[in-house]
């Protein structure tokens, strides 16, 4: 045990690395701030922050536009950035990577361009009982629109999917599953290689949803062999504003655009317009270029770090954050998975999850409270909310002991 650590320890200091990101030294209500709040987003290093400010001071000019000079720089960092993307992810070309606002706009996007195209009535699609809303309504619409139905994977009392329920619900009626990687509200790592196998065994399309997965584990494409994946950028540690889709090109290609409008197409009359090439023909309008700048930044940042390290010293900031939190009484963890990240989700008996929020906040704790866009989550486990602590590598042991010292303040003032 001893070498594991100092093998980890060598490998990174999380001392040095909080160094990188300049909010961590602020207080909050005159308490040093611990942030546990990772998986709404993430804090950005100083290399994002200059990204952003050397672009917009030395570079700004829109991109795939102009003849001149500045022009030319910007659209030559933005597609660099594009590179980035695909090779982080290990996609096999860099038109199979569009950019997107975010996770969110990601999965609208392949509803709208491959569902509207190629989903019709009596057609199921399949998604998991922990799927965030944003993997959820996009769906519904859908189905809504074309009479398809969703159909849902559900999860045992650990909050874990149940594999044997999700292969009677695959059929020669699933056209498509969209499954989450890693829950934002119970921490759950779900076995997506297996899904997508499973899946493509009966020639099913699969998007997975890699939100809470990139900051945390090495993911690559050409290993998961999913057809689709979707991130933000925000919570890898770059800007909010701007996330990437990967697509297989041959999906990609047959796909409708998403948005008409200025640099999606090929040539425009008032009888006819033919769209442009794979990736602009799913970016119409000018994009978040500044955004997928401070993205390439944070990818080049994370590019730095050994992902194995990282995961295996965020499994012990959980395990020691489960353990302080599981001795306090009258607190249930909710989300016991035995494949999980550093999400610790809880409720107290007789406090309500917002009060909980509200006075670690004055102890300078920043945590998230309510369903966490995660309702059917809620409904499953038959609560109305959880408190929930997430974690980065820039957390400490220490900030976790802090959060336990904390939530023991909150059962004195309610005396519970
Ligand atoms: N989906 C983000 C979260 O879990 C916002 O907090």
């Amino acid at each position: 045990m001893i070498n594991e650590l100092t093998t980890l320890e060598t490998k990174f200091s999380v001392e040095e690395l909080r160094r990188d990101f300049p909010i961590l030294l602020r207080f909050v209500h005159g308490k040093p701030l611990v942030y546990l709040d990772n998986a709404a987003t993430t804090q950005k290093p100083v290399e994002v922050l200059n990204a952003i400010s050397t672009y917009y001071r030395e570079h700004n000019a829109n991109i795939h536009r102009g003849v001149h000079y500045l022009s030319e720089i910007s659209t030559f960092e933005y597609e660099k950035a594009r590179g980035k993307v695909k090779n982080f992810l290990n996609a096999n070309e860099q038109k199979e990577i569009i950019f997107t606002r975010g996770t969110t706009e990601g999965i609208n996007l392949i509803a709208h361009g491959y569902g509207r195209k190629f989903i019709g009535a009596g057609d199921e699609i399949l998604i998991s009982a922990m799927e965030h809303h944003s993997n959820i309504v996009p769906w519904q619409m859908l189905c809504e629109e074309k009479g398809a139905k969703l159909r849902v994977i559900p999860m045992n009392d650990n909050g874990e999917l149940m594999l044997e329920e999700f292969e009677k619900l695959l059929s020669p009626k699933t056209k498509f599953v969209s499954i989450v990687y890693i829950s934002n509200s119970l921490g759950t790592i779900n076995p997506v290689k297996h899904i997508i196998e499973r899946a493509h065994a009966l020639n099913i399309p699969v998007l997975v949803d890699g939100a809470q997965t990139v900051s945390h584990r090495k993911v690559d494409m050409k290993e998961l062999d999913c057809d689709f994946f979707v991130f933000s950028g925000h919570k890898l540690f770059g800007p909010t504003g701007i996330g990437a889709l990967y697509g297989k090109a041959e999906f990609l290609e047959k796909m409708n655009p998403y948005q008409g409008g200025g640099d999606m197409i090929a040539s425009v009359t008032f009888e006819k317009t033919t769209y442009n090439a794979l990736p602009f023909r799913f970016e119409a309008g000018t994009p978040n270029i500044s955004g997928a700048v401070g993205l390439g930044a944070a990818i080049d940042y994370v590019s730095k770090l050994d992902f194995q390290s990282i995961q295996e010293y965020e499994h012990e900031l959980l395990e020691h954050g489960t353990q302080i939190l599981q001795a306090i009484p009258g607190l249930r963890i909710i989300g016991t998975a035995k494949e999980k990240a550093g999400v610790l989700s809880f409720v107290m008996d007789n406090i309500h999850p917002h009060d909980i929020g509200t006075i670690l906040d004055k102890e300078g704790i920043a945590i998230r409270t309510g369903h966490h866009c995660t309702q059917p989550v809620m409904q499953r486990f038959q609560i109305p909310a959880t408190a929930r602590a997430s974690f980065s590598f820039y957390n400490t042991k220490q900030d976790l002991e802090l959060l336990g010292q904390a939530v023991y303040k909150v059962k004195e003032i309610f005396k519970a």
